[in-house]
């Protein structure tokens, strides 16, 4: 079976678990900063913040915004119509409102639908880079810098790329990333919050840990003190200053994830590479009305965590077909019409979602892919019975 992710062990990432077995240091230390300034620059960002998934860094990156700018219960947050639930899920349980802006032929949030959905309760949009291509940023920042709306990007599934010459996650107040099994870097579990506003940034680390004082978020923050700052520390450290969450995460996860950072431009590039060989060999059904490949976005740069296709007829059939030749194969993250939401929203008021709904899929464009991976998928693409 060709899978949808892949979790190759290279020697930087061995050498950096064993270094932290060596050290006897497990909790949030010297690899588990390092990996968030590292991350944090590569898309030019100040700050990094690890959590334990990209769900609970969307957790905390809401969280901390609601209560650094007095947002209310039940003020509103726009995404878009077709993303992971987590998106949503994260705005639920801080008490907001989610609402749902379609998304354009790129399935990104469509900017030219954002001003309609913008209410007097409206205080944050939340464009999420879906399937390794960054949302259209540009007129999304404009129009979210003229209603003063803040702006958080779910690039969960986007690492690495640029959009208009800017990297995905330094567009907005804040960014989450997701290093779960089978996106980009992968370390098992893990999320990282990026940003450029220190306040942010302190107040998603206090979550992350509890809620805690923020004179006191790791075992190293007692450090080489004064002895003045030394008290004023042991004065504080257990002090709790938001009802906060244990999102903590090890070194172990650091290091995994510090171990492929080296080479994230040669994983892109394979991605790239691979998705371009797809793109080509599948381009006939495309022109036959079969499939809808997936279009670049103008000026932007593309991670390609996975390939996604929506087909002509029914999906379930083709992924059938797919699966029983080989080819793992994903729902193209179907959210609209999901039975937790019924009530939420009418699915009929979003026709690009309902589409990919009914019709998208996803399959894999990872680096590992061999030139037969590549190959099998395409044959098994051609040998389905498109009219039946
Ligand atoms: C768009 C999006 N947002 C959020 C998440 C949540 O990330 P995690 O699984 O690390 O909690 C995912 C995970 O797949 C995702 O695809």
């Amino acid at each position: 079976m060709i899978g949808v992710g892949t979790f190759t062990v290279n020697d930087k990432m061995r050498e950096y678990v064993n270094q932290v077995l060596d050290s006897g240091r497990i909790s949030y230390g010297p690899l588990s900063r390092e990996l968030e300034q590292r991350f944090a620059a590569i898309h030019e960002c100040k700050y990094g913040v690890l959590s334990n998934s990209g769900t609970s860094s969307l957790q905390v990156a809401i969280q901390a915004m609601k209560e650094l700018y007095g947002w209310r219960d039940g003020d509103e947050i726009i995404t878009q119509s077709v993303t992971f639930v987590a998106t949503v899920n994260t705005i639920l349980h801080n008490r907001l409102k989610p609402v749902l802006v379609d998304v354009d032929d790129y399935y990104g949030l469509d900017p030219e639908k954002l001003e309609a959905a913008i209410t007097p309760r409206t205080r944050c949009v939340v464009p999420v880079h879906l399937f390794g291509q960054p949302c259209n940023m540009t007129d999304i920042q404009d129009i979210a810098h003229y209603h003063h709306l803040k702006v958080l990007e779910d690039s969960c599934e986007t690492m690495f790329v640029s959009h208009n010459d800017r990297m995905a996650g330094s567009w907005g107040d804040v960014a989450c990333f997701s290093l779960y099994v089978a996106h980009l870097l992968t370390a098992g579990v893990g999320g990282v919050g990026t940003t450029n506003d220190p306040d942010l940034a302190v107040k998603m680390r206090s979550l992350v840990n509890h809620g805690r004082d923020g004179i006191y978020l790791s075992i190293d923050d007692d450090n080489d003190l004064s002895a003045k700052r030394m008290k004023e520390v042991i004065r504080r450290r257990f002090n709790f200053e938001s009802v906060g969450h244990s999102y903590r995460i090890t070194e172990l996860e650091a290091a995994l994830a510090l171990g492929q950072l080296d080479d994230w431009s040669g994983m892109i590039r394979q991605r790239q590479e691979n998705a371009d060989y797809l793109t080509d060999k599948l381009w006939d059904l495309e022109m036959d009305d079969w499939i809808s490949l997936p279009r670049p976005r103008p000026h932007t740069e593309r991670a390609w965590m996975m390939y996604p296709i929506v087909a002509d007829g029914d999906k379930w059939a083709l992924c059938d077909h797919l699966e029983k030749r080989g080819v793992e194969t994903r729902e193209m993250l179907r959210l609209t019409d999901q039975p937790v939401y019924k009530g939420l929203w009418e699915p009929e008021n979003y026709p690009m979602a309902d589409w990919i709904n009914k019709h998208g899929i996803y399959v894999p464009s990872h680096q590992e892919l061999t030139p037969e991976d590549l190959n099998q998928i395409v044959d098994a693409f051609y040998d389905y019975e498109w009219s039946a």
